[in-house]
């Protein structure tokens, strides 16, 4: 039976165009797929787009158009985006598609069953730009890390799903599967917000504030919370509950996301799947960010970084391999052209390109531009086969 790999990009949102950091992410997901592919492994590699909340509202309100004509437009830059950028993913997933849309309510309905969804008044500091409830312990000056705003006031009753009964097992489960969240400051990051108690999670809003999303299959005043409706596209995909993708692939999940977040990949959903009945995601692979003249990328800072124009620049697999070669998973890194351009004058065009000039000179001067049938004597072919033995086992060790 072939060696199986499912591996996952977060679904992207859809009020702002691609960039770097989006394309980085995506990338290590195709090397990681093509990689099992080369050593025969049956494979699935899903990608997309998220698509509902208030951010996209805002984002389609501002530009006059109808939520959806706004998400069918940006969904479609990514999609023709990823082709381009030579990403070998299977399917394209969409939170706005039926199939997503129905198995959303399924598990919901299937949590309600179990107990842990509640109703309740909740007055909470709320933060529009991360669409979630921050408490004062989490805000930093009374301001959210992430946008550096002020959390509004919000007041009203709202469904919860209740999170904090899974924290014991959540922590259990990280202790007795050390590499379920990687590389280990990810996994310390995570238990290190687990040895607070866990807040149950609300998991609505009311639609007379947003209308933009899954309505709840046990109350139609309000639709479902954009993250605990995005984070099941991973099963949604799949064909969950019956689909035969889902039975082949969804045991050797491996999701990969940048550290911003950690929290819903390494706390959320593993709880979510938990109250639903689903098995847990074998490894969450966690990796910084890119970050451009010291600081975040944005659209208001004008140092946006577009994928496409480099790669129009340089060419594609120099793009793709600076970008793997210059960040350490794991680590934050300094993107830069010039960085980019030492690294291919370096790497490429001196060690690579030399030895490719060397070899092909030495073809023609000794072989008459003709390459003979390679020939090993016992003790080289021996040594061969324990070095590709030698680059199995490593892949043994990576899985
Ligand atoms: N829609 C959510 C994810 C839901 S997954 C169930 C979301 N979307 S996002 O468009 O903001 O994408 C965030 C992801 O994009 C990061 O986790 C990372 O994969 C990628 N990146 C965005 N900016 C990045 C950098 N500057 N550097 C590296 N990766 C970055 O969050």
């Amino acid at each position: 039976m072939p060696r199986k790999s499912y591996v996952t990009t977060p679904i992207y949102y859809v009020n702002a165009e691609p960039h770097i950091g989006h394309a980085y992410t995506t990338i290590v997901a195709d090397v990681f797929n093509r990689f099992h592919i080369l050593f025969g492994s049956k494979t699935f590699f899903l990608t997309g787009t998220d698509e509902h909340g208030d951010k996209i509202a805002a984002a389609a309100q501002k530009v006059d158009q109808t939520p959806k004509e706004y998400v069918d437009q940006i969904s479609q830059l990514f999609r023709d985006l990823w082709p381009r950028l030579n990403i070998s993913n299977n399917y394209f997933v969409r939170t706005t598609d039926t199939q997503h849309k129905e198995t959303v309510k399924m598990i919901l309905s299937r949590v309600k069953e179990n107990g842990d969804i509640y109703f309740s008044d909740y007055e909470g500091l709320y933060c529009v730009g991360c669409e979630r409830f921050y408490t004062e312990r989490e805000l930093v000056d009374g301001k959210c890390p992430d946008h550096l705003t002020e959390p509004e006031v919000i007041s009203e009753a709202n469904y919860f799903f209740r999170m904090s009964k899974y924290q014991k097992w959540l922590i259990d489960h990280i202790h007795n599967h050390p590499d379920f969240i990687r590389p280990e400051r990810y996994k310390n990051e995570v238990l290190s917000f687990l040895r607070e108690p866990l807040e149950d999670l609300c998991i609505s809003r009311p639609k007379s504030r947003l209308n933009w999303g899954i309505t709840l299959p046990f109350d139609e005043n309000f639709v479902t919370y954009v993250w605990f409706d995005a984070l099941i596209n991973y099963v949604s995909a799949l064909g969950y509950p019956d689909g035969e993708l889902f039975k082949e692939f969804w045991p050797c999940v491996q999701h990969i996301t940048a550290k911003d977040i950690l929290k819903p990949h390494g706390i959320y959903w593993p709880c979510m799947l938990k109250s639903a009945g689903i098995e847990p995601y074998q490894h969450l692979n966690v990796h910084g960010y890119w970050n451009v003249s010291q600081g975040k990328m944005s659209k208001s800072i004008g140092n946006v970084v577009r994928p496409l124009e480099l790669e129009g620049v340089y060419g594609l697999d120099a793009f793709r391999y600076f970008l793997l070669r210059d960040m350490v998973f794991g680590l934050d890194s300094e993107f830069s052209e010039d960085a980019l351009v030492a690294r291919i004058n370096a790497d490429l065009a001196n060690d690579l390109g030399n030895l490719v000039s060397r070899s092909l000179t030495m073809v023609h001067k000794y072989f008459k531009g003709e390459l003979p049938e390679p020939y090993f004597s016992e003790k080289e072919d021996e040594k061969l086969k324990t070095q590709a033995l030698d680059i199995v086992c490593r892949y043994e060790e990576l899985k």
